[in-house]
């Protein structure tokens, strides 16, 4: 019931199928027309993901990309600026969404692995002129995906934080895989997103739920974000079918992350050793791996088309950037596959 695939899907942990517990949960979840507030499986598992992260409401979103649009249309106004790392998910792979739709303009901050120093960001705050737009919001990513799952750490978080808000900055975090950064570190999420303002987290990907996101604020933020969702189309009816799933994931799919964890670093230490392979092992943090491939051997596609021969899915991440990724339905068999492959691949 559970393998719908006969690949190997190392791509992305967005390919995970739900489980049988939280088909049995959908299935039997009672529902009300959630537009109107009357879906009681929706309103539990709003009232848990808030109190999941340490906020005081959220609301669940069909994706993650428009919990982040959402957050955008609640935090500014047309012509402001949102400052966010110069490969962060919202600016790179969400389809200009906050420009097109938001009327903002991204101002980017190189970072390292995924994370901006406060210096960095008291840069990229110019003060006031009037040619300048007006920065309202700064957003981070945790953990950071094409970064390789990189993670900021609390300190991190707060210091960066601090240097938005005094300047009257709102802070938003992008947190898809905010469990796995918490994990990695043997922190609580709600240590980890307790300086932003606002963090939006998946409950589909490492958590196995089939559709999804949340986005958490002060009870004040998320009624204003409730408004900019329905505007977006993304007011659900019977919602309750994919709450029910979302609960069980919040309440079972959490601990195993650091299964995916230690998956993926067992996969990066045996890539060390494979030549024409290379891979940085400090920043494997969470359950993303970035492999490079060197030129002498052939690009990143070519890679990825020929583990396809062999039945393995990886995700091509540029030129010579190969990303594979852990989820529940990869297990240590799969991985060993995965290994022999690219020992026999590389060989040649
Ligand atoms: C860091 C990050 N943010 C946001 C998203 C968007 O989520 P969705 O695919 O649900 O729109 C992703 C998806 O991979 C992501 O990795």
């Amino acid at each position: 019931m559970e393998h719908f695939y006969k690949k190997f899907d190392f791509r992305s942990d967005t390919v995970t199928v739900p489980t049988q517990e939280m088909r049995e949960a959908m299935y039997k979840a009672e529902v009300g027309d959630d537009v109107l507030g009357e879906d009681p499986t929706m309103q539990h598992l709003e009232r848990l993901a808030a109190e999941k992260v340490g906020k005081e409401a959220a609301l669940f979103v069909t994706s993650g990309t428009q919990g982040n649009l959402v957050a955008v249309l609640t935090h500014t106004k047309r012509g402001d600026e949102v400052l966010m790392e110069s490969e962060a998910h919202i600016y790179y792979y969400e389809v200009g969404g906050m420009s097109a739709l938001g009327g903002v303009i991204p101002h980017l901050i190189q970072g390292s692995a995924g994370v901006i120093t406060p210096e960095a960001l008291r840069k990229a705050l110019r003060g006031e002129n009037i040619h300048f737009p007006t920065p309202s919001l700064l957003c981070i990513e945790n953990s950071h995906n094409r970064a390789g799952g990189t993670i900021w750490t609390p300190k991190q978080v707060k210091v960066v934080a601090a240097v938005a808000q005094e300047r009257g900055l709102h802070v938003h975090m992008d947190g898809a895989r905010v469990f796995n950064a918490a994990i990695a570190q043997n922190c609580t999420v709600s240590e980890l997103v307790a300086p932003v303002d606002s963090v939006m987290f998946c409950l589909s990907k490492g958590l196995g739920a089939p559709v999804g996101s949340i986005l958490a604020g002060s009870s004040e933020f998320i009624k204003r974000a409730r408004k900019y969702r329905k505007m977006l189309g993304g007011g659900m009816r019977q919602a309750g079918v994919l709450a029910a799933a979302g609960i069980v994931a919040l309440e079972s799919m959490i601990e195993r992350l650091a299964d995916d964890h230690t998956l993926a670093l067992r996969i990066g230490q045996a890539l060390v050793n494979i030549p024409h392979l290379s891979i940085d092992l400090e920043r494997l943090k969470t359950n993303i791996v970035l492999v490079e491939v060197d030129p002498a051997w052939g690009t990143a596609e070519k890679l990825v088309q020929a583990l396809e021969k062999d039945e393995i899915l990886a995700a091509d991440f540029g030129p010579q950037t190969v990303r594979l990724v852990t989820h529940k339905d990869v297990g240590e068999l799969d991985a060993a596959k995965l290994v022999d492959t690219l020992k026999r691949i590389m060989a040649v």
